[in-house]
């Protein structure tokens, strides 16, 4: 199985991280977003990251230029995915939407192409459902920052093909990423793990057994975190994390009940940094402010 160009669903946090190590580890790389100001937002920051890549020495000058060169963006789904050989989608963590979006993707994306989710929790098996093609169907669960975090978790479904896992892995090892391959279970190991510790966190804060601030530094420094669990949600977004939970808490058992505090974080619209404020406030330059 060949992979030359990749198609990448959802411009928000993820596509743009997943756009460029694919644009970087050598693949034409088509951006799809319905939203057109997300989509320019995203190639700016794309072009942002390898500014800074190269400044740092991180990056080759003329590997970003080219790689900027194989990044296209397109507001629809027929121009993104008509001559893809992989497609990840990383729209917002919706079963609804991801299905929907599988069973036009199994019309529109050509007959031999992989169709990925980077979904962090919800069931490969039955977003495959949706198509005519469940042994291309497969998890691709990168990390945020994407081109930064070494992890790709490979998810086999139910009736993923071993040749689509191998495809996976070598555009994974392409991308610079290390792969684990996981059977589906929800959360795979990384959000199952992640999801409990952070919601932990949020029942604390409740309690009032320690600032945000005070838990993030204990978990740092007593137990060698590199990020506190509320730094590392404002990061993820608290409505991708509650998300999360609730189908967890949903398929794994009362363990994963979303604490209530996180669940009026949510509703007053503080989503973390992408909304400028979440546990922390994030003023213009990014930096962390103040105490929850
Ligand atoms: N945030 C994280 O740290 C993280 C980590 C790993 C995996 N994920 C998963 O990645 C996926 C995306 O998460 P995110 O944090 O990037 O979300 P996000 O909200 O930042 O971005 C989602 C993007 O999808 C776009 N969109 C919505 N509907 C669409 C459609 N039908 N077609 C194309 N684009 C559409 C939105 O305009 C938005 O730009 C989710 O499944 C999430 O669980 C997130």
């Amino acid at each position: 199985m060949s992979i030359r160009t990749i198609a990448v669903l959802g411009a928000g946090l993820m596509g743009r991280g997943i756009a460029y190590v694919s644009a970087l580890g050598g693949y034409t790389t088509r951006l799809q977003d319905t939203s057109r100001e997300q989509l320019d937002k995203a190639h700016a920051e794309i072009g942002a990251i390898f500014e800074k890549g190269v400044a740092t020495g991180k990056v080759a000058d003329s590997a970003a230029i080219d790689a900027m060169k194989r990044l296209h963006t397109a507001v629809t789904l027929e121009d993104a995915v008509k001559d893809a050989d992989l497609v990840i989608e990383a729209v917002p963590e919706r079963i609804e939407l991801k299905i929907e979006l599988f069973a036009k993707l199994d019309q529109l994306a050509p007959k031999h192409a992989v169709l990925a989710s980077n979904t962090s929790s919800l069931s490969i098996t039955e977003m495959a459902a949706a198509t005519t093609r469940a042994p291309l169907v497969v998890g691709m669960h990168f990390f945020n920052p994407v081109h930064r975090m070494k992890l790709l978790e490979i998810v086999r479904a139910l009736e993923t093909s071993d040749t689509t896992l191998q495809a996976c892995e070598a555009v994974g090892l392409a991308m610079g990423k290390e792969c684990v391959t996981v059977r589906e279970s929800p959360g795979f190991v990384t959000s199952r793990i992640n999801a409990l510790i952070g919601n932990e966190a949020f029942y604390m804060l409740q309690e009032g057994v320690a600032s945000a601030h005070d838990i993030d530094k204990a978990l740092k420094l007593g137990l060698n975190h590199p990020m506190g669990p509320f730094e590392l949600v404002d990061l993820v977004g608290l409505d991708t994390r509650l998300s999360i939970l609730r189908f967890l808490h949903r398929t794994l058992g009362e363990k994963f009940r979303p604490c209530p505090l996180m669940e009026q974080y949510v509703a007053a619209g503080r989503l973390g940094r992408k909304a400028g404020r979440g546990v922390y406030e994030y003023p213009e330059h990014g930096e962390k402010k103040g105490k929850a």
